[in-house]
């Protein structure tokens, strides 16, 4: 694509986001797959709640077996008995509860382990677990002083498809549910930031955020994290395509301003408006202008059911493919620098979650 192609295309879709953030609730309803998914399996984390119950009912309402991934228990069985009302007898009996902690390494890996003794092939995996900021008054790092929100909504995620790669069946669908907010993430595929220039300005608000005890805003992190969906689910499929025996696919979409519990988990005070005025605005304007979950999820079941059918590898919203800030980058870097960049990127994640995984891409693929 020639370089003012690919602006113009960036700026149309970022646009499009934009509105559509909006004004989701003038938009025509999205399609509902009526695909048969009988004798399929899917895994859906963060299903007891929002948008991943939405999806994992959709997918129970097609006939699939779903396994709800939730860190607790007890909500996960409260989310798979509404599944049950809601779809009927057909769904009895085929919707699971299984715990699952995205934000620890070592519940992922527990997660993973039982799959591999007790679990079937996977036609579905569905990464949706997440989070917009850690928990009022608690750690903002993991126990191993890792970002709460980057494990949470990707790391976890990465080590999970790793670990259950070989379970995946020839023509699996990985689905990541990542966010518009992707767009406003400025370290991806950019090199080891150099130390800020201190400035009179950049003092000055320092002295101001202790002087008020500001603390740090978890948007930079959120946005990152989404945005590391949007090139892990473009790399994964590089890395599928580039194995002939499979027809697998992975896929990352934005189910746009939904109205789901996310906003109730994160506290509004006068210094949320100064730190994180998106979140705040977002907060205060849900009930008014999100989407219902049955319209956010829509994109995400509907991948999971066919994915393969719209090609992989892109970025979705609204059933329509997007130019993400991942395909951005590509055009603006070209082929080859976009990849080398992305080996590193992809590197850092093995460091995070302590594996070995070969990308499987060439430069030149
Ligand atoms: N709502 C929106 O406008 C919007 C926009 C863009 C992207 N998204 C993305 O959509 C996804 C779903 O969010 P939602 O809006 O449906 O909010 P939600 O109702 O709060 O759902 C989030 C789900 O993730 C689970 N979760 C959080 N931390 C987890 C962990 N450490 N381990 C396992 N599960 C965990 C939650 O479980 P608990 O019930 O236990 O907390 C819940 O089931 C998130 O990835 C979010 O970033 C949402």
């Amino acid at each position: 694509m020639a370089p003012s192609e690919i602006y113009k295309s960036f700026y149309t879709s970022l646009f499009t986001s934009l509105w559509a953030l909006v004004f989701a609730r003038l938009f025509t309803p999205q399609r509902v797959s009526k695909r048969d998914l009988s004798g399929q399996v899917a895994i859906v984390t963060g299903a007891n709640s929002g948008i991943g119950l939405s999806i994992a009912t959709q997918l129970a309402r097609q006939n699939a077996t779903v396994y709800l991934a939730c860190r607790s228990v007890d909500r996960g069985r409260k989310a798979a008995e509404d599944i049950v009302s809601r779809v009927g007898e057909k769904s009895e009996g085929k919707v699971h509860c299984w715990e699952l902690d995205t934000s620890s390494l070592t519940s992922v890996r527990r997660f993973c382990d039982r799959w591999i003794q007790e679990g079937n092939e996977i036609d579905m995996l569905v990464h949706n677990a997440g989070i917009a900021s850690p928990p009022a008054n608690s750690p903002t790092a993991t126990k191993d002083g890792k970002d709460l929100v980057i494990v949470t909504n990707f790391l976890g995620s990465f080590l999970m498809t790793h670990l259950l790669e070989p379970h995946l069946s020839n023509t699996a669908r990985v689905v990541l549910t990542s966010s518009t907010g992707h767009y406003s993430a400025t370290r991806l595929l950019q090199p080891a930031p150099s130390p800020h220039p201190q400035t009179f300005l950049s003092n000055l608000r320092k002295c101001i955020g202790t002087k008020l005890n500001l603390g740090s805003s978890s948007a930079p992190a959120y946005a990152h994290s989404k945005a590391q969906q949007v090139l892990f689910a473009h790399l994964l499929q590089r890395r599928f395509s580039s194995d002939s025996d499979h027809q697998c696919s992975a896929h990352s979409f934005t189910p746009g301003f939904t109205s789901s519990a996310i906003f109730g988990k994160f506290d509004v005070s006068w210094r949320t408006w100064l730190t994180n005025p998106i979140f705040a605005v977002l907060k205060a304007t849900e009930r008014y202008v999100a989407a219902d979950t049955d319209q956010g999820s829509r994109t995400g079941s509907w991948l999971a059911a066919e994915g393969a059918a719209h090609g992989g590898g892109g970025y979705w919203e609204w059933q329509v493919k997007r130019t993400s800030l991942v395909e951005f980058l590509r055009g603006v870097l070209g082929e080859e620098e976009f990849m080398k960049r992305s080996r590193e990127e992809w590197g850092r994640w093995e460091e995070g979650v302590e594996i070995e995984w070969d990308m499987g891409v060439k430069y030149d693929s």
